[in-house]
């Protein structure tokens, strides 16, 4: 049965659409899966030239699953088109890294990108856009979009931390022997590399507290900090390539979350600019913990920050400045 929706279609585009994760994202997006399955979508695909002809491919399947919810596929290689009215801009689009690298080797080679995306934002994005930077070095890069686009409310950006959320909510799940629907309170603190920091000192694994699981300091410094932070080359190493389908789903729960609202009086992990709270200088973008009513990320405020946090939350945020540094150098 078809259903006859009474909302007008939103303008999703979807960068870097032919890459592996824009096509583990796509069809999710397409079905409902993260604007609601009462939300019609028009579909905007930017690749480069070369991708093209691939982009014309997904478009052919996105045709033939019939999916009630897509109201329209486009394919683009020209930002100002693609762009032209967004309300959701996915920035996917970039190189990933291969074995061996940083994910900050990545910033010369993705700056301009950014740069040039964002300015473009600026000039013809909806009124209401929101955009989730998933390429990486994905602060940073959002970090540089934002500075392009000076009529876009900072509020606007985002970057993408809920993998590492999603990534420290698995692990915990299975120390504390409870399902993931168990835990609440986990905090990605930082940068979306490996010295973000994942805090538990807030959670809440089933009956156990974080600071309970956290007294084992040998599993919580040895063995989860690491597991989390480094997870993402730990996958390049196994598979060969990036992580792509737990990064699509990241992605589609972030902005769900965001454009939707958080449930409860929980919290998510997302990278925002910074108001200037928790230490975190104003202007980087930070992953903090975070809700929202359906409109903004609001950053959670009023957590205790004992030392062990303070010291890794300072160094990530060390490394952030850094890479803004790196990047004014270029
Ligand atoms: P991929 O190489 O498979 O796909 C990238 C696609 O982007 C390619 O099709 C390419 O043609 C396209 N592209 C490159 N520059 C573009 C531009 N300027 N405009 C439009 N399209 C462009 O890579 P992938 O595995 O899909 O990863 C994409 C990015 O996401 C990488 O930077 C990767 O490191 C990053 N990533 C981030 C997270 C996260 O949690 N933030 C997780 C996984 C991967
Ligand atoms: C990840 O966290 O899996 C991605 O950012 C890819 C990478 O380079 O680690």
């Amino acid at each position: 049965t078809r259903t006859a929706f009474t909302k007008a279609p939103v303008t999703v585009t979807v960068t870097g659409a032919a890459g592996t994760i824009g096509y583990a994202a796509l069809f999710r997006v397409a079905a409902g899966a993260m604007l609601g399955h009462d939300q019609p979508v028009h579909l905007r695909l930017l690749e480069l030239p070369a991708a093209l002809g691939a982009a014309e491919g997904i478009a052919m399947e996105l045709d033939d699953c019939a999916l009630p919810q897509l109201a329209s596929v486009e394919i683009f290689d020209d930002p100002r088109a693609a762009f032209d009215g967004v309300q959701q801009a996915l920035l996917i689009g970039a190189k990933p890294r291969t074995k061996g690298m940083e994910r900050a080797d990545l910033l010369s080679a993705n700056a301009a990108v950014f740069a040039e995306q964002g300015k473009v934002l600026g000039e013809v994005a909806a009124d209401d856009v929101r955009i989730t930077v998933v390429g990486n070095p994905a602060n940073t890069n959002a970090a540089i979009a934002a500075r392009h686009a000076p009529d876009i409310p900072r509020s606007r950006f985002s970057a993408l931390t809920r993998l590492d959320h999603n990534r420290a909510i698995a692990q915990l799940a299975r120390r504390a022997e409870v399902p993931v629907t168990a835990i609440s309170g986990v905090t990605i603190w930082g940068n979306h590399s490996a010295t973000q920091y994942p805090d538990i000192f807030h959670v809440r694994a089933g009956e156990l507290s974080g600071e309970a699981l956290a007294t084992d300091r040998a599993w919580l410094v040895d063995d989860f900090i690491p597991t989390v932070a480094q997870r993402g080359s730990a996958i390049i190493a196994a598979r060969g390539a990036s992580s792509a389908a737990s990064a699509a789903n990241g992605t589609i729960d972030h902005v769900q979350d965001w454009a939707l609202g958080t449930a409860g009086d929980g919290w998510t992990s997302a990278a925002i600019v910074s108001p200037g709270v928790y230490g975190v200088p104003e202007g980087l973008v930070c992953s903090f913990p975070v809700r929202s009513d359906g409109t903004d990320w609001e950053i959670v405020e009023g957590l205790e920050i004992n030392d062990f946090s303070r010291a890794r939350i300072d160094a990530s945020v060390a490394e952030l400045q850094a890479e803004i540094a790196a990047v004014d150098a270029l």
